[in-house]
């Protein structure tokens, strides 16, 4: 199935290698073009953030322009897919899909866009959970997905969010994450790397 759902995904598609062109074509083309519009305002963020906090800039920006790329894959085939590209699928990924849009974009980045920097790959696999141990890119994109949010209107706590920027990334990593840990109880589930993230960001404080 990885292959074909592959070859079905870029089916009719004309991507010249460029980007951002090629997310956005790509985006468009299966619908989904208010991912592209959030990727473009990621991208920027984090090309901000790097420059802010000494990140490579090119990276950060590349990193935010494909991150969400999965959105095309529906939540109820998030789980098959990942097993067919060979990924290991955790209990809570299994529970709730969403979880998965991570590692997949990271996937379709390198299978799709020809992306083999490894620090892009893993900002992007570890975008809405961080992980234990996190690099200064994987934190930027973290942290620049939580500015440049999804949903409607201002992203939520974006004023704490901001506060604790000026003391460090690490602070405004910890700050989402430490939301998102007291919440635990009602969200359907707490990704164990953001539990790591979390705890190892606190041991490192
Ligand atoms: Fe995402
Ligand atoms: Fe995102």
């Amino acid at each position: 199935m990885g292959t074909a759902m592959l070859q079905i995904l870029t089916h009719g598609l004309s991507l010249g290698g460029s980007l951002p062109g090629d997310m956005l074509t790509f985006l468009h083309h299966h619908g989904c073009p208010q991912t592209a519009a959030h990727c473009l305002r990621v991208a920027a963020q984090a090309r901000q953030l790097a420059a802010r906090f000494g990140g490579a800039q090119a990276q950060a920006e590349l990193a935010g322009w494909l991150h969400d790329i999965s959105a095309v894959i529906p939540n109820a085939e998030r789980a098959a897919f990942a097993r067919s590209l060979g990924l290991e699928v955790l209990p809570e990924e299994d529970a709730y899909p969403m979880l998965l849009h991570q590692r997949l974009s990271a996937e379709m980045a390198a299978l799709i866009f020809g992306v083999s920097d490894p620090p892009v790959l893993s900002a992007i696999a570890c975008h809405t959970t961080l992980r234990p141990a996190a690099s200064l890119l994987d934190k930027i994109l973290f942290v620049a997905d939580k500015i440049a949010w999804d949903g409607t209107g201002e992203a939520p706590g974006l004023e704490m969010l901001q506060a604790a920027l000026d003391v460090s990334l690490d602070e405004a990593a910890l700050c989402y994450l430490e939301r998102l840990v007291q919440r635990g109880a009602a969200l359907p589930v707490l990704h164990p790397w953001a539990a790591q993230a979390h705890a190892d960001l606190l041991a490192r404080r």
